[in-house]
């Protein structure tokens, strides 16, 4: 498999990752949203095969949790092992900063996520009635936490 490599997100990154967001995403997040977790301190980490940037991801620690926020894999590049591996560095990260445990929140119509993360052992504990924005309504969210 290429040399995979993880970088902290840069402010000179963010209008590619939120054109690609835009493309991912029925519902994307905006540039603002992304310079406004690179400016909490979020862990926001690029994916580069080589030069080329093919995923990225948004981390938030509180206390001994962490959170996922944002995990994707560019168009192209999908199916390849990279979203497992993109997972696989926020789980180290995550673990190394001292957190226990690692949540998300994942609509249950995103069949390649919640294959995603159920091969990665996270498992369905909760339910958020109505949490995300969808065509003509709301979504459900499901809660999935992963022991580190
Ligand atoms: C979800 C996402 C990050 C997965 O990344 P990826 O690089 O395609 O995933 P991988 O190739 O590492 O796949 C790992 C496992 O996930 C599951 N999976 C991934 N894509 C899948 C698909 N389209 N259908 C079914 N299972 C899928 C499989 O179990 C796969 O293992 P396998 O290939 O050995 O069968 C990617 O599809 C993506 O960026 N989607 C758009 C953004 C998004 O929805 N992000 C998650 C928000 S909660």
């Amino acid at each position: 498999m290429a040399a995979f490599r993880f970088a902290p997100m840069q402010a000179s990154d963010l209008a590619w990752v939120a054109a690609q967001d835009r493309e991912l995403y029925p519902f994307p997040w905006s540039e603002g949203n992304f310079s406004d977790s690179l400016a909490a301190g979020y862990g926001c980490w690029m994916m580069f095969d080589g030069a080329e940037p093919v995923g990225y991801a948004v981390l938030m620690r509180v206390l001994d949790e962490a959170h996922i926020l944002n995990i994707s894999v560019v168009t192209g590049r999908q199916r390849g092992g990279l979203g497992r591996l993109l997972l696989a560095h926020l789980a180290d990260r995550a673990r190394e900063a001292g957190a226990a445990q690692l949540f998300l929140e994942v609509r249950p119509s995103n069949a390649p996520a919640l294959a995603l993360y159920a091969g990665a052992g996270f498992e369905t504990i909760g339910r958020r009635k109505g949490y995300y924005p969808a065509q003509g309504g709301r979504e459900d969210a499901l809660v999935m936490r992963l022991p580190l």
